[in-house]
């Protein structure tokens, strides 16, 4: 097995530094290699996804990738952008699935913008389709005037379009992953108002015939966005198209403190996947040795679950990371009155610890 290690730039190499230790303290059989990716491979090679990385990334089994997108790249043509490293490795490995885990820590649940009764516990899982939708549906999005010219535009438009394999992957995709939680799921459309979405709905239904061991809701968007913040607890799995799933994914993230603790998943048809915290390169604390790593490192459990066949490894790490909040250590993002401050490193230390600790008890 080999793992793709693409730090990127900001805080992306101090945060996977991290997640490399935690892996490498596990002792595992797989094989690591790094590479340059955004703005560290523009600055290396003049390209932000160099053909060289592209083919590791191709070429691994997983894909573990920080973050990419220092301020001081923002005066470059867009297609040189860091941000368009991330966006090629979707892309070239057709990663359709993305997964966000919301789960809410007990040690952080004053840390929620809801109130803590409402997100204690919380654990909920969104999950994406990445490659279709009004994003990408064909023709693409455009300006129209009268005679073609940019002034006196007077109409602009963008594609809504879902084919049925885009829709029964991701189906099968979400009822997989309710088998191995709480067994239910909530498809989320407008079949009211768009045709695209009725057809979700209709083939959605269609593929749930096959697992009659998991429950099936359907909800409109504008109610799920409500129910988010009235109710998030009641969801198990909620699954959705593009665009509903890039606004309902940011809602959640909001309830379960912050951003420097949310892992992702975005996966292809094999369990081949990239694993990457959801937040950003974070230009305002790099280089600084304060960004909170665990997003990354819990994002390195992910990987471990979904394309490592690792789950005991997953756990461990999972309850390592629960063991060192309950201890009493955050990063400045998650800190409050009474718990102690640490940086970056310290915070992976602790979760190395914590682990060698289990490891020794379990021998
Ligand atoms: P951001 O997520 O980088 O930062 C937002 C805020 O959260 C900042 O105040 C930052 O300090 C804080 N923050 C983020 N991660 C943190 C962590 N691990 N620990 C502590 N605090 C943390 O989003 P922003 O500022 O909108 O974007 C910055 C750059 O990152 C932009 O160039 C953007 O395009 C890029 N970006 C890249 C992504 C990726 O690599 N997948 C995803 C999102 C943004
Ligand atoms: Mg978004």
């Amino acid at each position: 097995m080999k793992i793709a290690v693409l730090p990127g730039d900001g805080i992306g190499t101090e945060i996977v530094a991290e997640a490399v230790k935690v892996l490498k303290v596990l002792d595992l059989s797989f094989e690591m290699e790094h590479a340059l990716v955004g703005g560290a491979a523009y600055e290396a090679h003049g390209h932000p996804l160099p053909e060289s990385t592209l083919k590791l990334a191709k070429d691994a089994d997983a894909v573990l990738f920080g973050a990419v997108g220092d301020w001081k790249f923002d005066k470059l043509e867009r297609a040189l952008r860091p941000e368009q490293a991330i966006l090629g490795l979707r892309k070239n490995l057709q990663l359709f699935a993305n997964f966000r885990p919301a789960i809410c820590y007990e040690e952080l649940t004053h840390a929620s913008s809801l109130k803590p009764e409402l997100v204690a516990g919380l654990d909920i899982l969104i999950i994406r389709e990445l490659t279709g939708d009004i994003y990408f549906g064909q023709p693409r999005g455009r300006r129209l005037s009268p005679d073609g010219a940019f002034e006196g535009q007077t109409e602009a438009f963008d594609t809504m379009r879902y084919s049925r394999p885009e829709i029964e992957r991701i189906a099968h995709v979400a009822f997989q992953a309710a088998r191995k939680r709480g067994k239910r799921v909530t498809s989320v459309d407008k079949a009211n108002v768009l045709e695209t979405f009725q057809f979700w709905k209709d083939i959605v239904t269609e593929i749930h015939a096959q697992y009659p061991d998991v429950e099936l809701d359907h909800m409109y968007v504008d109610n799920a966005a409500m129910q988010l913040v009235k109710a998030p607890k009641k969801f198990d799995v909620l699954v959705t198209g593009n665009m509903f799933g890039d606004i309902l994914s940011d809602e959640a993230a909001m309830l379960t403190g912050s951003i420097g603790m949310l892992p992702s998943a975005s996966l292809d048809a094999n369990n081949k996947g990239l694993y990457e915290p959801s937040h950003g390169s974070a230009p305002d604390i790099a280089g600084k040795g304060i960004a909170n790593p665990l997003a990354t490192i819990l994002s390195a459990a992910m990987m471990l679950r979904y394309s490592l066949a690792q789950p005991e490894a997953a756990d461990r790490i999972e309850s390592a990371v629960k063991h060192v909040l309950a201890s009493g250590l955050r990063t400045g993002d998650i800190w409050s009155e009474g718990t102690t401050r640490v940086g970056t490193r310290e915070m992976g230390d602790a979760v190395v610890a914590a682990i060698s600790k289990t490891i020794t008890k379990t021998i």
